[in-house]
């Protein structure tokens, strides 16, 4: 028991001491009792009167004097309020210091509540949205960035992928927008100025392209030669034979390599989402390529079997579609050893329509899997580099998919062979009647 309440003790013990000396006296014990009550209720009634005045001056200023059990609840409430006023502090300075820093990022960042409406922005958002960090409080953010492809972002609330943007004050800027979700029902908007890095891209891509159609015309004259001499009567040696036919196949990969780069780097410049809207009838494309397969597998005597939805159509460009699928098809026949088995199929379900390349080939370890859409990224260089590969089919395929909407999925395993599978979403299934007409 601490102090107070012992002096309390003693106070009401001291009371009823009152009492019935007083009674000895003057006799009447309760009435005495019941007066000596009285007054410690009145007491009481004091210093809850004092608690009231200072609550209502919400615990400031000199905290009020009383004894016993009264001191103690002056003290403590005095001790919460020191706390209350130090944790406070402590936060008001973290919440300038996290201020302070937010407003030196180059990024906009833009707090959003659960109506799209702004909570708080660095001045950045000043820069590269043009809203302002104090007037525009509260207004939703789409009333001031009219911009229907934000408006779509927003609406369909699918954040994995960011939002590339020309900036609402400065169309000179590219901004990449990002939405994060925190909390409840609060989002985080932020864009990065993505001008310079974009500039770089295009340099790149311009550049390959442009060193790739220069390469083209002196290499077509190359190979032309080679050809006049492989035909040509008057060849002196066998070993002069060997060299043509070297030069050859080594002009031609040259060939496909440029092609290759060329074809991508059209693909990049176009817009995603924007391959032609042909409806593109995959299975006659599939049973096509499953001739090319049997006759590039040759003497490998492989397994190729095809198994097909012939009402299938999609929406996009036949030539792109052929180029991605001839990739698959042709790695699988490249990277299965003989007498493998190798099944294309192309069928539909609820998810929408999906081509699949299954080998029994050599497999990929998983550390590569993710990696192997990369440009020029190969699992096994000396391999590929044999086989004739340059590591761009995949990066081709995966543009490819992008623009149609379409996502590769793959599933390897060393030793036991590979699965490559090309996801449509329904919205890329063309209906019978769009067909007809
Ligand atoms: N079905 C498969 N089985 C095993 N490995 C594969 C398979 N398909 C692709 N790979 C691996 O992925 C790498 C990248 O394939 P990609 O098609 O991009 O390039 P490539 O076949 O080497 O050359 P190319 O540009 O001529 O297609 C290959 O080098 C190979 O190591
Ligand atoms: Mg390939």
């Amino acid at each position: 028991m601490n102090r107070f309440w012992v002096e309390e003790i003693w106070r009401m013990g001291l009371l009823a001491g009152v009492a019935l000396v007083l009674s000895g006296l003057f006799g009447n014990f309760f009435s005495w009792l019941l007066l000596v009550s009285l007054l410690y209720l009145a007491w009481h009634i004091h210093n809850l009167a004092k608690l009231g005045r200072w609550i209502e001056k919400r615990l400031s200023g000199e905290s009020p004097q009383s004894s016993g059990i009264w001191e103690e609840i002056f003290i403590q409430l005095h001790r919460f309020r020191q706390r209350n006023r130090r944790r406070h502090k402590r936060l008001v300075s973290r919440l300038s210091r996290f201020q302070e820093a937010s407003q030196a990022l180059p990024n906009a960042i833009v707090v959003l509540n659960n109506e799209g409406s702004i909570e708080w922005c660095n001045s950045a958002t000043t820069r590269l949205l043009g809203i302002h960090t104090t007037h525009d409080l509260g207004q939703r953010i789409l009333n001031l960035i009219r911009n229907p492809a934000l408006v779509n972002y927003m609406l369909r609330a699918e954040f994995e992928e960011p939002l590339t943007l020309l900036s609402p004050i400065d169309d000179s800027r590219t901004l990449s927008i990002r939405v994060v979700a925190y909390g409840t029902d609060q989002r985080l908007l932020i864009a990065r100025d993505i001008t310079h890095m974009q500039r770089l891209e295009e340099m790149r891509r311009d550049f390959v392209a442009n060193v790739s159609h220069e390469m083209r015309t002196p290499l077509t004259v190359i190979s032309g030669y080679l050809e006049l001499f492989a035909e040509a009567d008057n060849r002196d040696s066998d070993e002069f034979d060997d060299v043509v036919v070297r030069m050859s196949e080594q002009a031609s990969r040259l060939q496909s390599i440029i092609g290759d780069l060329l074809l991508l780097s059209r693909l990049e410049s176009e817009k995603k989402y924007t391959a032609s809207h042909e409806a593109v009838n995959v299975a006659q494309l599939l049973k096509m390529l499953l001739e090319e397969a049997r006759s590039l597998s040759g003497y490998k005597n492989q397994q190729i079997s095809l198994e097909c939805d012939d009402e299938l159509f999609i929406t996009g460009n036949d030539q792109e579609l052929r180029s991605a699928f001839s990739n698959l098809v042709f790695n699988a026949v490249n990277y299965t050893p003989a007498g493998g088995e190798i099944s294309l199929s192309w069928c539909r379900d609820d998810e929408g329509a999906h081509f699949a390349v299954r080998d029994t080939g050599i497999g990929i370890p998983t550390q590569h899997i993710d990696r192997l859409t990369e440009r020029f990224y190969r699992v096994d260089v000396g391999r590929s580099r044999h086989s004739g590969g340059t590591g761009l089919g995949l990066a081709i395929v995966k543009h490819v998919l992008q623009r149609h909407r379409a996502h590769l999925h793959i599933e390897s395993q060393v030793g036991q062979g590979s699965v490559f599978r090309c996801d449509f979403p329904p919205e890329q299934i063309v209906t019978v009647t769009e067909k007809v007409s």
